[in-house]
This record gives C-alpha cells, sequence and structure tokens, in this order.
C-alpha cells in the first residue's frame, strides 16, 4: 500500500460529477493545507465496459491495491443493464469489495439541522438523528454459492442465490459494531430473520456470543429485519448502530437516507482488517447510484461524496482535524441556504454540483 497514493473511480451517471467535487477538494488541501495526496484516476463500471469490454481491467485493480484508498462515484445504467453478470458494471464494484476484503461497510446516517424540513417525515421523528448502519460487505447473497440461471422441466428458468455466513464474516463485522458502539452511545441493535432463516438464526447466536464474551459493556438488542424497517420510520432515534447483513444493510442504509433528507448525503467507508502494521485496506462511496435520471443535468448532491472523502481522512489517514474541517464547510454552507435540487426547500437557494462543491471548498478557507 502506498502511503497518499488515492484512486478516483467515478465510474458512471452522477458518479463522474460528484467524484469532480471531490477532486476539487483534494486539489485544495494539496495547495492550501500543504497535504500531499497523490491523485491517479481510472475508468470501472459501464465506461470501463465500453473501453475495455470489461468493467473492471487488471490494471486498474492493481491500481487499486497498491492506493492507499480507493474514491469510488458509482456504477451502473440502463445501458449495460442486460449484460451478462461478469460483464455488469456493478461486478467491478463488487470486485474490489470482496477481492480487497472490505467487509465493514460504515453507513452513517445524521440528520443535519438545517435539512430537518428536507426530510419526508415529521420534523420531531428525525431532528438530532444519528445513527450508524454497519452493513456486512463481502459476504451473504451476494456472494453466496451456488448462484446462476439455469434451465428446469417445462420449459421454465431457475434463478438461484445462495444466503450464507460463517461464524467469523459474522464475527469481525459484529466487532467493528461493538467498538464503534462504545465511541458513540453504547448500544447495538443486531439485524436479521432468524425466523426463517438458518444464516439469520446464526447471525443472532453469533452476535450475542461475541457480546457475552468481549463487548458485556454494550447494550446490545435483536431485530427482525422486517420491523427494523418499520422502526427506522417510526422511531429512528431509538438507534445507535445497527449492524445487519449484506442485503438488509443495503436496503435499511438507502431507507435511513431519506431520514435526513436525501440519498445525496450518505456517504460511507468500507474498511478492510488492520494488517500487523496497522495499514487497513478501504474504499469510500456515496451509498448513492449512477441515478441515470438525473445525470448529465449538473444538479446531483455531491455531499455525500464529499463526506465519503471526510471519513476518508478520518479512517484511513488520521487527519481528523481536516475531516472535522471539511465536515464543518458542509454544515457552514448548508447553514448559508445553499441547496441542491434534492434537498431544496422553500427560502432556500438552489445551487449546481459544482457551486456547491466550489461552495463547500471557499468555507475550508
Ligand atoms: P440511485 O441511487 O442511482 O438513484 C435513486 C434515486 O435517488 C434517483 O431518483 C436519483 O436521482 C436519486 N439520487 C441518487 N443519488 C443522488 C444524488 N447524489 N443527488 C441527488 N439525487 C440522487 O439508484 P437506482 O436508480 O436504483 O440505480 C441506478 C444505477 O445505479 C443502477 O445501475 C444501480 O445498479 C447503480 N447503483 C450503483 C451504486 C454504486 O455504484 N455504489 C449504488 C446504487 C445503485
Ligand atoms: C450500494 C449499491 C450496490 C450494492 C450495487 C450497485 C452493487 O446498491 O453500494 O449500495 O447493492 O451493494
Ligand atoms: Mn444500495
Amino acid at each position: 500500500i502506498k502511503k497518499r497514493k488515492i484512486l478516483l473511480l467515478p465510474g458512471d451517471g452522477i458518479g463522474p460529477e460528484v467524484i469532480q467535487e471531490v477532486k476539487k477538494v483534494i486539489l485544495w488541501l494539496n495547495s492550501n493545507k500543504s497535504l500531499d495526496f497523490e491523485i491517479d484516476q481510472d475508468l470501472a463500471g459501464g465506461c470501463s465496459y465500453d473501453k475495455h469490454g470489461t468493467p473492471i481491467t487488471d490494471e486498474v485493480f492493481y491500481k487499486a491495491l497498491e492506493s492507499e484508498f480507493v474514491m469510488l462515484g458509482a456504477v451502473g445504467g440502463p445501458k449495460w443493464d442486460n449484460l451478462d453478470f461478469s460483464k455488469k458494471p456493478e461486478r467491478a464494484l463488487l470486485k474490489l469489495r470482496k477481492e480487497l476484503k472490505l467487509f465493514a461497510n460504515l453507513r452513517p446516517a445524521i440528520c443535519f439541522e438545517q435539512l430537518v424540513d428536507a426530510s419526508t417525515l415529521k420534523p420531531e421523528i428525525v431532528s438530532g438523528l444519528d445513527i450508524m448502519i454497519v452493513r456486512e460487505l463481502t459476504g451473504g447473497i451476494y456472494f453466496g454459492e451456488p448462484r446462476g440461471i439455469k434451465p428446469i422441466e417445462n420449459g421454465e428458468r431457475k434463478g438461484i442465490n445462495t444466503h450464507s455466513y460463517t461464524t467469523s464474516e459474522i464475527v469481525r463485522v459484529a466487532k467493528v459494531a461493538f467498538d464503534l458502539a462504545r465511541k458513540r452511545s453504547n448500544k447495538v441493535t443486531s439485524c436479521e430473520k432468524s425466523n426463517v432463516m438458518e444464516a439469520g438464526q446464526l447471525w443472532k447466536e453469533e452476535v450475542q456470543e461475541l457480546h457475552d464474551k468481549e463487548f458485556k459493556d454494550v447494550e446490545l438488542s435483536h431485530m427482525l429485519a422486517d420491523n427494523c424497517a418499520m422502526q427506522l420510520l417510526k422511531n429512528p432515534k431509538q438507534f445507535d448502530v445497527i449492524v445487519t447483513d449484506n442485503l438488509f444493510g443495503d436496503m435499511l442504509s438507502d431507507q435511513a437516507s431519506m431520514l435526513t433528507g436525501s440519498l445525496g448525503l450518505l456517504p460511507s467507508a468500507s474498511l478492510g482488517a488492520k494488517n500487523k502494521e496497522g495499514e487497513m485496506r478501504a474504499m469510500y462511496e456515496p451509498i448513492h447510484g449512477s441515478a441515470p435520471d438525473i445525470a448529465g443535468k449538473e444538479i446531483a448532491n455531491p455531499i455525500a461524496s464529499i463526506l465519503s472523502f471526510a471519513m476518508a481522512l478520518r479512517y484511513s489517514l488520521d487527519l481528523d482535524s481536516e475531516a472535522d474541517a471539511l465536515e464543518k464547510a458542509v454544515q457552514d454552507v448548508l447553514n448559508e441556504g445553499l441547496r441542491t435540487k434534492d434537498i431544496l426547500s422553500e427560502g432556500k437557494k438552489e445551487v449546481s454540483t459544482s457551486a456547491m462543491g466550489d461552495a463547500i471548498i471557499s468555507k475550508l478557507q
């Protein structure tokens, strides 16, 4: 892993639009805070398929391997939806997560006071919200075998995916959740479907056992994932850290994003384990996708990506004060009343993707 080497993979749709704003932040930090980030940028997703016939080339994958971390925009879009699974843009992302062993995906959902009225929920439900969803990212039904589509009798076909987890896969991500909880409000809610799935039953047992062995001081509760989806809308502030599997984490985090006002606000950190030297592989990615419906219009919200970079400053680089400053700059801009279209409300000023990026940088001065 080369220190300070960052690989930008903007991807498709709004990916390049939002990553451009992150790039501006990085270049600003280089010139004004004497930081020495070395940026490289390459193709992943549909854009790579169009040029090279594969969603990610070996060359780009090796660049990711030797970078300190990857900043990913978003991949995918209708143009590539009917490709074989091995060629789909989403494969690039899944390969990076799986092969870099980025098993813990941290998805914080924080409702900024300035945006309470941007949420579709009542202000008193979301005001002050600060939850952390820890999504398992390299197992479960996304990667289980067997999988595929195969012909069966009567001319029918069968689509197959397998949901499975091993003890160690569950324990390592649960550890991350408990450790985070200790630095927050000391509460973990573990979500699964132990009532219908053996993998869910194992999840629940292993999380409980780890708790009883190493994290007795943390308050642990178990919740069925369907109930969790409902509770997130009814009373989201009951949660501190939610730990859950790959698929439930995907869905619950998109849902949680609307508690904060927009999917365009939620950042994420995809982290591996620390090695003996204390180094850790990581990729930072907004939780949203390539948003084909708004791509090319200069209206995408870059805040999710900029806050993902703030997570990189914090988790990969230990630059806590720079991360704080970037997060504060986002708040300052919101205080000034600047809004991209997705979070616009009465009396506020609509700005483009790049104007939002520029405004955030101007607050860093
Ligand atoms: P999406 O997240 O791209 O968009 C969902 C909705 O949220 C759209 O209405 C979109 O306009 C809006 N939205 C998303 N990000 C926004 C932003 N930054 N600012 C303002 N509005 C924003 O989900 P989708 O439409 O279901 O998926 C589109 C494509 O993206 C698919 O090909 C999917 O596979 C892919 N995808 C990729 C990632 C990723 O690369 N990490 C994540 C999710 C979806
Ligand atoms: C996300 C996305 C991805 C996922 C897709 C694009 C593979 O929805 O990062 O949330 O399902 O993990
Ligand atoms: Mn998703």
